[in-house]
């Protein structure tokens, strides 16, 4: 046995035992927590500690096609004829579910993805928002009636594919079940959910809370590996709809293994978003902004604010303030709410600090942070400390891939050209963030930068009624708002010719 003798480690070693007593994490089909076919588990790690939380069952093939049958089963048996009105008071019924389990999501979300517990709290409660939208939006869902000329009479209605996957990410579990799920079954479909290896904790509890709620088998859950039960979703012949977030090459894989069936994808990639500020901007207020843009959840979003565009003229006053927001967090216990806990898992900050390694290979000045904590505690855990890089010039690697972390860059500009031009010069466009007093600019700028969502003068901001969605190699498709019911079904037209009025 192995002996605990800090405080952190104390500290989890018993958050773990309270979050998982009596839980079992298995897959959930038709209403009901199996093992897996195979009978194998694998274990997801606390990585504010480097600890197993717990046994979970890995997912294959054969797990895949079990829940893809009870799915089905539940598409025909109902939930795809029942009133939007019936299906969304059985969502909300869930939703209130989730909302009386809170503690304990947030808890397992913590230990699973290593965020602040305030901030899984404040992310689950905003997936649970989704899901009552989407209940909600669903019900005033209208076809139309289009002009055919006088011989017929057409109406277009739109309709559920049947069984839908969704395949998460680890960033932000239940809040993305709600984008996904939410939208998935308030149209009519029933769900097959692929949760990440590294976070299937809070969303096979979310699954296991729908029992008895909603309709067995409309909401299955596969827990496992993405080359496993992940690839399996992606492929399947009877799932009619994929969405996906997370890395670009494995949305080009889900969409090539969709392509088989000509199955269509929601693709949510990633991003390397602009954070431009103007010389007429409140600066304090822009820079306290920028740290929270690249900084909440330890950056590991996919619309985190990474490259700070700043007029050359405002630079050294925006690096005072900002600076200081950087410094001023503090790293630590997510259970204790430091402001910024580990990054999710091991080789994912391996990957950080290669990139950090690899901007000082590439000439960029660190201006703060660029290696792990000087704190033994920590030492256990996978905590890198937040960074900033000068001297960088747009076409180096650390200014145009994704890292996903707590690695933000800052870049002067001196024309407005210039700030436009660098900031849609990547292969991504996801969200940016431009910050101003002039109306006119702010508006200009949002025309003409190549991002799915802007932000002026705020960052962060996405809420159910607004989509979400990446040009570019960002993403195919838009979550949220109506767009994302939109995505969850089908158009059909029915044309019907008028008889020739003579009796
Ligand atoms: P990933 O893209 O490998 O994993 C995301 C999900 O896809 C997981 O559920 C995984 O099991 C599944 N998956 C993996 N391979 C699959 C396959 N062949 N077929 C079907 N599903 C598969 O992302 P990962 O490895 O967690 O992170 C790598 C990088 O991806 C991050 O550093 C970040 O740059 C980016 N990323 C972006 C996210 C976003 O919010 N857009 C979320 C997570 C990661
Ligand atoms: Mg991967």
């Amino acid at each position: 046995m192995e002996e605990y003798t800090d405080t952190l480690k104390a500290n989890h070693e018993s958050a773990i035992e309270n979050a998982t007593d009596g839980v079992t994490f298995g897959i959930v089909i038709g209403g009901e927590t199996h093992q897996s076919a195979a009978e194998e588990t694998f274990r997801p790690t606390d990585p504010a500690v480097g600890a197993p939380i717990a046994d979970v069952a890995r997912g294959r093939d054969a797990d895949v096609d079990a829940a893809v049958a009870a799915a089905t089963t539940a598409y025909a048996e109902g939930w795809g004829d029942m009133t939007p009105l019936k299906r969304g008071d059985a969502i909300r019924e869930w939703t209130a579910a989730l909302r009386d389990n809170l503690d304990e999501l947030a808890l397992l979300e913590t230990l699973e993805v290593g965020k602040p517990l305030s901030a899984a709290r404040a992310d689950i409660e905003t997936g649970l928002d989704f899901f009552e939208y989407y209940a909600s939006a669903a019900v005033g869902e209208e076809g139309s009636v289009p002009p055919v000329g006088d011989d017929s009479f057409a109406y277009v209605n739109r309709e559920s594919y049947g069984v839908t996957g969704q395949i998460l990410p680890w960033n932000y579990p239940i809040l993305l079940m709600g984008w996904k799920v939410g939208a998935a079954l308030a149209t009519g479909n029933t769900s097959v959910t692929k949760p990440a290896e590294q976070a299937p904790l809070a969303v096979i509890r979310a699954a296991q809370l729908a029992q008895g709620i909603l309709p067995d088998g409309v909401l299955n859950v596969v827990p496992g590996f993405g080359d496993e039960a992940g690839a399996s979703v992606a492929s399947h012949d009877d799932i009619r709809k994929v969405s996906f977030t997370g890395s670009v090459p494995v949305g080009q894989e889900v969409m090539r293994a969709a392509s088989d069936d000509v199955t269509p994808v929601t693709l949510e990639l990633g991003g390397k978003n602009p954070f431009v500020v103007f010389p007429d901007a409140d600066v304090e207020a822009a820079a306290q902004t920028a740290a929270v843009a690249g900084l909440y959840n330890n950056g590991q979003s996919c619309d985190s604010g990474t490259r700070l565009l700043v007029h050359q003229g405002i630079k050294d006053e925006f690096l005072d303030y900002y600076l200081d927001a950087v410094e001023d967090r503090t790293i630590g216990d997510p259970l204790q709410d430091a402001n910024q806990g580990p990054l999710c898992y091991s080789t994912h900050r391996d990957k950080v600090e290669q990139y950090v390694e690899l901007g000082e290979k590439e000439g960029a000045t660190i201006l703060t942070g660029g290696s792990r904590p000087d704190d033994t505690e920590l030492d256990d855990g996978y905590y890198f400390e937040p960074t900033v890089f000068d001297d960088v010039d747009p076409e180096m690697r650390i200014a145009q891939e994704e890292v996903f972390g707590p690695v933000q860059f800052v870049l002067e500009f001196s024309t407005y050209e210039e700030a436009i031009e660098i900031a849609n010069d990547v292969t991504y466009g996801l969200t940016a963030g431009v910050f101003t007093r002039n109306a006119s600019r702010a508006h200009r700028a949002a025309a003409d930068i190549a991002a799915g969502s802007i932000w002026v003068n705020q960052y962060f901001g996405t809420v159910p009624g607004t989509p979400f969605g990446g040009f570019k190699q960002s993403g195919i498709g838009r979550e949220c708002g109506k767009e994302a019911l939109t995505e969850y079904t089908q158009s059909k037209s029915v044309h019907l010719a008028l008889d020739d009025p003579t009796l």
